[in-house]
């Protein structure tokens, strides 16, 4: 069969991305430009801003991916986009600019929903990879237990109630003056903390066994701040970070190797980009290993928002023959597993 190159294009959050990927599988080029430094003056992500600068780099970031790759338009069989969720006026760059392509080059388009590219961005290093795993999402605005049962098909055992993973780590660093965006800060100053100085809550969710909430553990870290505070007490930041990350990973962790042993999976697999933690990763790995189990997980650089991932997940929409038309529209509370 002929190779199937496929254009993909990111931009749902606060990185301009686009890349060409190989069989869903060999990433040919994969270019991004993270916003991170403008957003990091503001603490967050602000919308409006995030959409102005897709603007100005969308075109020469999808120029970049070509040159990259080493190939034309003519080359590309289909373009792929992220078309939600996530915020809207930063998903419309990236779809104005995928039907653009398409319609100019004649090419087939292809929306893709953000969460199945971060789980199939476990595809891009792991050859022999293939569905049914178990998968734990865990970004910025996500936190997904699922079932990757085949290709475009997911079941979701569990998700955030309220704040997402990556949110709380966000909070948390903010409140200790860490900044944004927190989650690599935090995975910095914590390895100089003792995770047992400070006992934090690991939240269960009555009745939902995989279900996730993490505001409880934000608020028991924010009191911890305030009582401090009031009475006069030196904080241990360190210890605050490594301690607040330790409640984390434990009921992450936890619930997986649950669902692992509940459905019998042998594969799990981190996405999104929380899954660069290195707290995640070693407290998975060690509990896989006690299991027999297998872990996978992407390199940091697919773990983050790109657009790579984006091809992979594209690539079986492809085989499918599942295309989209160009009144694709941004679907910024897209559910996973539901197509427009
Ligand atoms: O997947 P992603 O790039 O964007 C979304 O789709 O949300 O995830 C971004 C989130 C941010 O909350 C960031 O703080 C967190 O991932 N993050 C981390 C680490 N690297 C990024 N959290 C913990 N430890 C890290 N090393
Ligand atoms: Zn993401």
């Amino acid at each position: 069969m002929k190779d199937i190159k496929i254009l993909a294009i990111e931009s749902s959050c606060d990185e301009t991305a686009a890349a060409v990927i190989e069989n869903g599988r060999k990433v040919l080029s994969n270019v991004i430009y993270s916003q991170i430094d403008l957003h990091t003056l503001y603490g967050g992500v602000v919308p409006e801003i995030a959409s102005r600068k897709h603007i100005e780099k969308i075109n020469p970031v999808i120029e970049q991916a070509l040159t990259d790759a080493g190939v034309g338009l003519k080359d590309v069989d289909a373009v792929a986009v992220t078309y939600g969720p996530g915020l809207v006026g930063p998903l419309l760059v990236g779809v104005s600019a995928a039907k653009a392509v398409a319609y100019a080059a004649g090419l087939p388009l292809i929306g893709v929903h953000h969460i199945e590219g971060h789980v199939s961005a476990n595809f891009l290093e792991h050859p022999d990879l293939e569905p049914p795993f178990l998968c734990l999402i865990v970004s910025g605005g996500h936190t997904h237990l699922v079932i990757m049962k085949d290709y475009g098909e997911y079941e979701i055992l569990g998700r955030t109630h309220d704040d997402a993973a990556g949110e709380a780590y966000d909070k948390v660093a903010r409140a200790i003056g860490l900044g944004y965006p927190g989650g690599p800060k935090i995975d910095k100053v914590a390895k100089e903390g003792n995770p047992k100085a400070i006992a934090f809550p690991r939240a269960k969710v009555d009745d939902c066994p995989y279900d996730f909430s993490f505001s409880g553990l934000k608020s028991a870290v924010l009191n911890y701040l305030n009582q401090a505070e009031m009475k006069g007490e030196e904080i241990n930041r360190n210890d605050v970070a490594a301690s607040f990350q330790a409640a984390v990973v434990d009921v992450l962790v936890e619930k997986t190797m649950h669902a692992a042993k509940e459905y019998g999976f042998k594969k799990v697999a981190l996405a999104g980009g929380v899954a660069s933690n290195s707290a995640l990763r070693a407290g998975m790995k060690e509990a896989c290993e006690k299991r027999g189990l297998t872990m996978i997980y992407p390199s940091p650089i697919y773990c983050t928002d790109n657009a790579a991932m984006i091809g992979a997940a594209a690539y079986y929409e492809y085989i499918k023959g599942n295309f989209s038309g160009l009144d694709l529209n941004a679907i910024p509370n897209l559910r996973l597993g539901e197509r427009k």
